[in-house]
Formats: structure tokens, sequence, C-alpha cells
């Protein structure tokens, strides 16, 4: 049976192969896909998430996400992603009528509250808006699967020095989700750095009809890592992670977030050898069989051609 989802996501190159593997895998049944501020703003992300879904033929509610972080002044990403958010490709225009007049929250709130199923949901964007909802409907948690989201470093980040974009993107936020007791497992940037996707496989893909050719326009402008030396898809390993977990090594620990203004702003202390003797609130993806990983990645992207 296809478990309820809702994906929260700032398309974002490595967000659009995500969504797509989500759409069209059989394990998911995607609810709402809400549209979050973060590799872009929230305005053009919104737009992406409707281009995409109009470009591959689907007709998923969506929401227009809270406007900005919590606290934090607004971050992007256009170095990686280009000045669209999804450089290298031209969509078909955006069908507006898919998005619904609520709040991220609210909408969030009425897909969860109103399933007779626990829902998943997908984080693979800054956290704004599942820190909202959590905040508003925590009654709503009992109906909550879990949070998989793509998130966090163990070492080095890749927007400080010990912060990683996602959780950079609103450290208040990530701070309530990962104090909100839901069960949430995690995709670093490890995950993405250890899985990256050559050029033969780039190529391999563009083979697969007008769908293949939108990834390869995109793989050639993405700037996760290169194209040449292999691309860090970060958002399609917390796809991975939902879909074949048997792929990943885990480790449950404490993941703490820093919110204290100055240079660790937004780090993600992943505490394996318990030095903070705080309870463990998170599953890290620690490793991936990356043969595995590449073979299903291939696999999942010919479902969305
Ligand atoms: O750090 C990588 C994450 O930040 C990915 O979700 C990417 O899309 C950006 O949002
Ligand atoms: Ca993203």
């Amino acid at each position: 049976m296809a478990r309820p989802v809702i994906i929260s996501t700032d398309p974002g190159i490595d967000d659009a192969v995500a969504i797509s593997i989500l759409l069209f895998s059989k394990k998911v049944d995607v609810k709402l896909i809400a549209a979050a501020a973060g590799n872009v703003g929230i305005d053009q992300t919104l737009i992406n998430v409707l281009k995409l879904e109009q470009f591959l033929g689907q007709s998923i509610p969506v929401v227009k996400g809270v406007s900005r972080a919590i606290i934090k002044e607004p971050v992007h990403a256009y170095n990686v992603h280009g000045k669209s958010g999804l450089d290298g490709y031209e969509f078909p225009e955006p069908d507006h009528s898919l998005v619904i007049n609520q709040t991220a929250p609210e909408a969030i709130h009425e897909v969860v509250s109103h399933s007779n199923e626990k829902v998943t949901l997908v984080g693979i964007a800054p956290l704004t808006d599942y820190a909202m909802f959590i905040r508003l409907y925590p009654e709503d948690l009992q109906n909550v699967e879990e949070l998989v989201m793509m998130g966090g470093c163990i070492g080095r980040g890749n927007y400080g020095v010990l912060s990683e974009f996602n959780i950079a993107g609103d450290p208040e936020a990530a701070k309530i989700v990962f104090e909100s007791g839901l069960k949430i497992r995690v995709a670093p940037l490890e995950l993405g750095m250890q899985a990256r996707i050559k050029p033969n496989i780039s190529k391999k893909i563009k083979t697969y009809g007008r769908v293949g050719d939108m990834f390869y326009s995109l793989f050639s402008k993405y700037r996760g890592g290169s194209f040449k030396t292999g691309l860090k898809i970060y958002d399609a390993l917390a796809a991975g992670i939902l879909l074949n977990p048997d792929m990943f090594t885990f480790e449950k620990t404490h993941v703490e977030i820093v919110n204290q203004e100055g240079f660790t702003y937004g780090a993600s202390l992943m505490d394996f050898k318990n030095r903070l003797h705080l309870s463990e609130n998170a599953l890290i993806g620690k490793s991936v069989d990356v043969d595995q990983f590449v073979k299903w990645f291939v696999e999942a992207i010919k479902q969305a051609c």
C-alpha cells in the first residue's frame, strides 16, 4: 500500500530530481507539495514546483510556504542552481490552478488530520513550514509517521564552516523540528558526497526521452559538485532513504542545532560519541552502497520518463 507523503521543497535542481522520483514511485502517494523559500525566493520556488508538475503531467495540490525563515535573514543558492533555481531547461508555463488558497502549515494540517494512514513528511528544504506546522498543530503529530529529510552535516558544511544549507536556512525551525519528538531520518551532506552521479550515468539518463533530456540539461548547469567529477544530488538521497533504506547504514544519535548568533550559527552537531549526554532524536544516514544507489537512482529516474 503506497504511504501518504507531503513534500516540502525549494527547487532547486536536486529537488527536481527527488520530486520526480517520489511522484513516480509506486511506494508513495504524494498528497501535497509545499514550496519553501531556500535555493531561490518563495515566488520562484512556487513557480518551479508548478512548472515541474506541468512538465511531468502531474496535478498534485501545491501550497506556497512561509516566505522566509523565522529569524534568519533569507539565504539563496543561485550559484548552485542558477537564478531561476532550475537553470538549464526551458519548462512549460506553470499551471497556477494547482495552488491551494491556504498557508503551508494549514494545508499540511488538512492532509495530516484527515488522513486514515499516518503521513510521512519529506523535507528537502529549510524546515520553516514543518516547524510552523509543529507549533500550530501539535495534536497532529500522532498522525505523522516520520520526517525523512535532507539536511545537516556530520563534518564540514556547504553553507557555513560547520553548517549545511537547509539547516542554516532556518536554524530556529530546525531546532523546533529536532526537539519535536518526531521520528526523523536524515540524509546529511556526506551521503550526497559519497553517491556522486558520474558523467556516464548522466549520459545514460539523457537517452530516456524528453524527461531524461530535461534532467541532463539541468545537470549540465547544476553546481552541486561538477558534471565531470560527479554530481551531488543531495535531495535524491532523502528519497532513497524513504524508498530503499537498505542501501544505507544508519546510526541513532542526538542532533543539536546551534541557534546562537556567531560563526557556528546553523551548525547541526551530530553527537555520535554522546559527549552532550542528550537523548537520541534522529537516525542519521552514515554511509550508502554507491553501486546500489546508482542502480536504484537510474531505475527511479526511468520511472519518471
Ligand atoms: O545542502 C543541500 C540542500 O540545500 C539541498 O536540499 C539543496 O537543494 C539545497 O536546498
Ligand atoms: Ca532542496
